[in-house]
């Protein structure tokens, strides 16, 4: 997967720069290139000697050498690269990227390069979580920058907490995800997840208690496709899904507002669990209880059916796909909601108690497919497996129908140029 990519690793000061060694052999494994800028700082934990010999190429150290520039200048090195790894990336070298400081031969190169970086920082514990390096991982994963999570455990300094480098074996996989194919490249995807909130005054609301698991763990897997997913959210308490475009809502009202500007789409998936009422209510304060009084009388009136606006839009996506959470006769409700939300595909999902699913990170769902012409609707019961297994299946089946309606395409299209360019390419 891997052969002949040049990869450019940058190698800064810190202890974990032992690991690099183990990962230039991995990476030469797979017969990448492998050309090593090694810091200053770096050159007090690794020698150029042991980097030479494992890439089997010169290691560049120094910004000023007449005879670095000569041979490969620091513009040279950073163009002919496919990626370059920061590995490991420490606090210094982080704050310079963030702020464009170009010092020396490592921060010069990455300010001179328009190419793809991954960063695996490693670094102390309360260095990793200080506001200021916090920041910067901020501003460069706002450039796209992709970072290798560092990990929790015992540090060489004795402190334990998050900042330990990820393993080479870990960055390798990274790098070689990285590489690899993007089925889904291009193609735009709505996904909606978590409950929504419906308010009967500025403190209470109605809602559910859907956790938004199994939402994430679909716009997860449409991420590590390739897809660009644009994640529109009710309240949960999970961190958001890295690289989505992420757009955070209350209501359902709410929800259908942001599905609705960020439509055409190629995919949308309704993972939320959108509230069927919402609360009239003019409330603009918090309702008082007053003694002697009999409780308030909460009017309900029906929310946007946002999945069925969708399927019956101008701007429908390609396909577009539902779900149907039933506490019983989940393959009737499950078909009868097909048939009327006009979707393709259900994903039927049992929630009654004895199957514990909200929250919990395993789910049992059936999927509900029409076939091409309409006319029949096939049944996949899957077992029981976790959230993100799943959602890999699910995607899995996505790639599988977008290759299939392409080759058709082609088959169909003797002028090439006519074939279905995904939206999101347009
Ligand atoms: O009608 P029901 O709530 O059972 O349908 C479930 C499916 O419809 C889910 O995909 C959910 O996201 C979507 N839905 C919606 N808008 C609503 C209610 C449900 O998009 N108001």
């Amino acid at each position: 997967m891997l052969n002949n990519k040049n990869i450019l690793l940058i190698i800064s000061g810190g202890i974990a720069a032992y690991k690099s060694l183990e990962l230039i052999r991995g990476l030469r494994k797979e017969r990448a290139n492998v050309r090593c800028i090694l810091t200053k700082n770096g050159e007090k934990f690794v020698t150029p000697m042991s980097l030479a010999a494992l890439s089997e190429h010169k290691v560049y150290t120094d910004l000023w050498s007449l005879k670095d520039e000569r041979e490969m200048g620091h513009i040279r090195l950073s163009r002919e690269a496919d990626l370059i790894v920061i590995a490991p990336a420490s606090a210094n070298l982080i704050a310079k990227m963030a702020h464009g400081l170009a010092d020396d031969l490592a921060s010069t190169c990455l300010l001179a390069s328009d190419k793809p970086i991954m960063i695996a920082p490693a670094m102390n514990p309360m260095m990793w979580n200080h506001p200021a390096t916090q920041n910067n991982m901020k501003i460069l994963l706002q450039r796209d920058i992709i970072q290798i999570e560092p990990k929790s455990g015992e540090m060489a300094c004795g402190e334990t907490g998050i900042g330990r480098m990820s393993e080479p074996d870990d960055i390798l996989s990274s790098i070689k995800d990285f590489f690899s194919e993007k089925p889904l490249k291009n193609m735009k995807a709505i996904v909606t997840s978590g409950p929504t909130y419906e308010a009967i005054d500025p403190v209470r609301f109605l809602g559910n208690r859907s956790s938004g698991k199994q939402g994430h763990a679909i716009a997860t897997a449409l991420i590590q496709a390739g897809a660009h997913v644009h994640y529109i959210t009710g309240p949960t308490h999970l961190p958001h899904p890295k690289g989505a475009t992420i757009i955070e809502i209350e209501s359902a009202e709410e929800m259908l507002a942001h599905v609705e500007k960020n439509l055409p789409a190629d995919l949308f998936i309704g993972a939320a669990a959108v509230c069927d009422w919402t609360v009239e209510t003019d409330h603009l304060q918090k309702i008082k209880k007053k003694d002697n009084l009999t409780p308030p009388q909460l009017n309900l009136k029906e929310n946007p059916d946002i999945l069925k606006k969708v399927s019956l839009s101008s701007k429908r996506p390609q396909l577009v796909i539902g779900f149907a959470a039933e506490t019983e006769n989940l393959n009737n409700n499950a078909k009868d909601k097909l048939k009327h939300k006009n979707c393709d595909w259900i994903v039927g999902n049992e929630i009654s108690p004895e199957q514990n699913v909200f929250g919990n990170s395993e789910n049992q769902v059936c999927l509900f497919q029409y076939t091409e012409d309409r006319k029949e609707i096939i049944q996949t019961d899957l077992p029981r497996m976790t959230k993100i297994k799943i959602a890999q299946k699910l995607v899995n089946e996505i790639i599988h129908y977008f290759e299939t309606i392409q080759k058709d395409n082609r088959n169909e299209c003797t002028n090439p140029s006519l074939n279905v360019v995904p939206y999101g390419s347009q």
